[in-house]
């Protein structure tokens, strides 16, 4: 079930009157979006996300200033840094995510594949990693 993470270049459009960015499923992503969120006001310490997905996908995007993301399947780490409104990564299930180093007044853009539902989080990392080993 894991996928690996992938950073995905959107297409941008960009002229002398500004730049503009597109997500399209089918195209830069698989799945349909059903919600989105944002994240915002972020203290520059602070340390988003922490948390595993049974199922989720996402794209997350820095559409303002910059952060980065660490990803774990339970086995290996990496860590991306976003730094473009044209640049997303993209987060299958099974990943624990850190999102960190916000740059002062950053704005996370997040798609997701379905709605918020809590019963898909692991919110604590033994047991996420319990399950990762288990699948593997
Ligand atoms: P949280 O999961 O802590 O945010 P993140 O993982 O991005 O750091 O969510 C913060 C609060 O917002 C928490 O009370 C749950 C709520 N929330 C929703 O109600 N709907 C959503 O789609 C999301 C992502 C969070």
């Amino acid at each position: 079930r894991v996928k690996p993470c992938r950073l995905i270049d959107l297409n941008e459009h960009a002229d002398p009157r500004g730049s503009l960015s597109v997500v399209e499923t089918g195209r830069d992503i698989e799945f349909d979006v059903k919600r989105v969120y944002y994240l915002y006001d972020l203290p520059v310490a602070t340390v988003r996300g922490a948390h595993g997905h049974r199922n989720l996908e996402q794209l997350v995007i820095a559409v303002h200033g910059q952060f980065e993301i660490t990803v774990d399947d339970g086995h290996h780490r990496s860590r991306y840094l976003l730094d473009h409104p044209s640049r997303g990564l993209l987060i299958g299930p099974m990943v624990w995510r850190n999102l960190i180093n916000f740059s002062p007044g950053a704005v996370g853009l997040v798609l997701a594949s379905e709605l918020y539902d809590e019963s898909d989080y692991y919110r604590d990392y033994d047991e996420f990693l319990r399950d990762a080993w288990a699948e593997a």
